[in-house]
């Protein structure tokens, strides 16, 4: 196991109902003027924004407003949000929704007390300043309510980029599984399959002797391959969506990832394809995580084996281990299937002919990209093509 730090400064506030403490809570972290941000309209339709404004007056909070957030959010609501937060001298930042809202409520939280342009810190300035910003979630997914990430998508080119800081680890998460019952089915799905990814790009690791680290993976991975299909099939079932949220956050606090060396290329690979094309996160991930594995496989086959036969009750063949890996990983995608995930190109929209412009946006550093496997151009380009072509 490798040293590590872990700072995990959030309060999670979960259960039914706890919505209406949103103001209790802001005031305890020190905001008088809040900025409340939140998307399309699921969060206003819901009854949920109300819910959230009475908690504050009776707080005896201000608040001020910003909706229309679009999943992938972009750039240009930053700026508008940042202009507002100075306009209105806001000190606290409430995101009301999913990853979107929260990503680019942390945007904001950057840009306003920075004096160049917030796209800096996504271009790789170090982040010295944040307003404080907390969470109203909405769907399990992203797990940026415990995160200290932020993705957002500039417009102009449709770039998605990220940045990170402990100052943008939300000080609050107010997780209420009920608020989740009103998703469609298919953001259900792209949330558990964002939530299992998550875990994965840790899971698959050079490190060795991280027993601890990967039994807490195989538990949330174990628990979304349980629970997703009850949601989906019963979108009402209060206790599997309690399962699920709580894993969406576990997931992607680190607690999953810490002493290990971890991958990432599976999301730096999907980042290119929900940029270019505008589809979810989840959704894309369906389409390259397992595609992914299929090309990696060889670089520790024993580690596929575990996940096969841990994760997806895969008999381990002895005789011939790689069967095994190759079984694991078919399984994964018939589970995606089942929940009503793309696994291929067609199916998510994208073209097979732009694979050369996905991979000439992707950033490769020095040549390679870090991980598990280092991969460079023309192994992203046959990920992509695996991708393009799955079939089960
Ligand atoms: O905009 P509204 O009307 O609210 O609709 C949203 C949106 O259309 C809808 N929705 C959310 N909660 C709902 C609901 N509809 C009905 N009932 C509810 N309770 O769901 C749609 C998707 O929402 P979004 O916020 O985009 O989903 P998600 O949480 O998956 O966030 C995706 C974004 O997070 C980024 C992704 O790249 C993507 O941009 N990520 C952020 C990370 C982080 N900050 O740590 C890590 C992740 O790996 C990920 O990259
Ligand atoms: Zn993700």
């Amino acid at each position: 196991m490798n040293n590590f730090n872990y700072y995990s400064p959030t309060e999670f506030v979960f259960g039914k109902g706890r919505a209406a403490e949103a103001g209790y809570f802001v005031k305890k972290y020190g905001g008088s003027k809040v900025l409340i941000h939140y998307g399309g309209g699921s969060a206003v339709r819901s009854g949920l924004i109300d819910t959230v404004k009475k908690s504050l007056d009776d707080a005896g909070v201000q608040f001020c407003e910003l909706g229309g957030v679009k999943p992938n959010p972009r750039d240009t609501l930053v700026y508008r949000g940042i202009d507002m937060c100075r306009a209105e001298k806001v000190d606290f930042i409430l995101a009301v929704g999913g990853g979107s809202v929260i990503d680019s409520s942390k945007a904001i939280a950057i840009g306003v007390p920075y004096d160049g342009n917030f796209w800096d810190m996504y271009c790789g300035k170090p982040i010295e300043k944040a307003l404080p910003v907390a969470t109203v979630l909405t769907i399990a997914a992203a797990g940026s309510e415990g995160s200290g990430d932020s993705v957002i998508t500039k417009e102009d080119g449709m770039l998605k980029r990220a940045a990170g800081s402990d100052l943008l680890r939300p000080r609050f998460s107010i997780m209420d599984p009920s608020l989740t019952e009103t998703l469609p089915s298919y953001q259900t799905a792209c949330g558990a399959t964002d939530i299992m990814a998550h875990v994965f790009e840790r899971y698959f690791t050079n490190t060795t002797e991280v027993e601890i680290t990967d039994r807490l993976c195989e538990a949330v991975l174990l628990t979304m391959v349980k629970e997703t299909p009850r949601v989906i099939a019963d979108p009402n079932n209060y206790d599997a969506r309690a399962n699920i949220m709580w894993a969406g956050t576990v997931a992607h606090k680190n607690l999953c990832g810490v002493g290990r060396e971890q991958d990432w290329n599976s999301h730096e690979i999907e980042h290119e394809l929900s940029g270019l094309y505008d589809v979810a996160h989840g959704a894309g991930l369906a389409v390259i995580m397992p595609a992914w594995m299929e090309y990696v496989y060889r670089h520790n086959v024993l580690r596929f084996c575990q996940m096969a036969t841990r994760v997806f009750g895969c008999q381990m063949n002895f005789e011939d281990p790689e069967a095994t890996a190759l079984e694991g990983i078919h399984r994964f995608r018939k589970f995606l299937r089942s929940i009503g995930m793309p696994i291929n190109f067609a199916e998510l929209g994208a073209r097979e002919e732009d694979i050369p412009t996905l991979v000439s946006k992707f950033e490769i550093g020095d040549g390679k990209t870090g991980g598990f496997m280092q991969l460079d151009a023309h192994d992203v380009t046959e990920i992509y093509k695996l991708a393009a072509n799955a079939s089960l």
